[in-house]
């Protein structure tokens, strides 16, 4: 495969190679030098036409860690501002020999469009576009779980994983539905009924509106950001009464089995969906899901453009 934009494009045993590479990536960072010398002289860029700090940080540190050049292009203070097209831009970044693009968008389908357009020759990464997807996002998700669940290397076979909230403008919801049932894991939806997409009935997995009922079932439970400048007053309760019926607090996560973890892609509304003693205690994973993400970018990016270098189960040999 050339791209990655969609976590439904990926087939079990596409999905697994990622996490097991992720897993020799993450032996790398635990090296003195953490380098790998694969893509020596490819360049990455970095194309955010949306704000972000975890992804494209992340995917910055793993091109470094592979020894690519990495660009990154914000739309804040570019000639976007002047107007400029996807497609301009995209030929600007061809002209400089980009050999990946990673692309987060406002627009759902943008990625999608840069990798068939022609206007670019490298591979294109989708980091997150509009409420459509944000596969490497539910890669480290799915990374996150297996070590915390299933020893590292295991399968998510029949575990039950709970996704809670703005499922509605939620891309994390859609790409984990998607490499979650893939992995063989039993995906529940809980939302209030006006931030559950239409045609859910069609995603490979159930819809509850009672978090209380599905919390002492889940082996993770998946707290999403209420997306508030994705909607307006209709889709919304109070934030009190939000917080009530769709948040986690300590005496909701007490309920959960002794060996469940609670997950946040970030960034987080602290009291909103999910209280500050939820997302400071052990049982939460936020801080470990960034940094497995690095690894599994790096695993992405590996997979996607370094090819033809040394076999990544003799990391040692590689190193610089
Ligand atoms: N999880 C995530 O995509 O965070 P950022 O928006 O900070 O990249």
């Amino acid at each position: 495969k050339r791209h990655l934009i969609s976590a439904a494009d990926l087939s079990r045993d596409d999905a697994v190679l990622i996490l097991d590479t992720a897993e020799e990536m993450a032996r790398v960072a635990d090296r003195p030098i953490k380098k790998l010398p694969t893509l020596r002289g490819r360049t990455v860029v970095n194309l955010f036409f949306e704000d972000s700090t975890r992804t494209r940080i992340s995917f910055e540190a793993a091109a470094k860690r592979l020894s690519a050049d990495v660009i990154n292009f914000s739309a804040k203070g570019s000639s976007v501002s002047k107007g400029e097209s996807l497609k301009d831009t995209a030929l600007t970044l061809e002209a400089m020999g980009a050999d990946a693009v990673v692309i987060r968008h406002h627009d759902s389908g943008a990625p999608h469009r840069l990798a068939t357009s022609g206007w670019i020759g490298g591979s294109v990464i989708n980091a997150g576009d509009g409420t459509h997807e944000h596969p490497t996002q539910a890669l480290l998700d799915a990374f996150t779980m297996r070590r915390r669940l299933a020893g590292g290397e295991g399968d998510l076979n029949g575990r039950r994983i709970t996704i809670v909230g703005d499922i509605l403008h939620s891309r994390v919801a859609r790409s984990n539905v998607h490499l979650l049932t893939t992995l063989g894991a039993e995906v529940t939806l809980v939302a209030p009924p006006t931030l559950v997409p239409v045609g859910v009935e069609t995603w490979p997995c159930e819809v509850s509106y009672d978090l209380d009922a599905v919390v002492a079932k889940s082996d993770a439970v998946m707290m999403l950001r209420v997306q508030r400048e994705r909607m307006n007053a209709a889709f919304f309760p109070t934030e009190r009464e939000y917080a009530r019926r769709y948040g986690l607090d300590g005496e909701r996560m007490a309920r959960m089995p002794g060996h469940a973890i609670v997950m946040h892609p970030g960034p987080m509304n602290r009291g909103m969906e999910i209280t500050a003693e939820v997302a400071d205690s052990p049982r939460c994973t936020a801080v470990e899901q960034v940094t497995n993400g690095v690894s599994i970018r790096m695993a992405v990016m590996y997979l996607l453009l370094g090819g033809n270098e040394p076999a990544l189960s003799t990391p040692s040999t590689t190193s610089t």
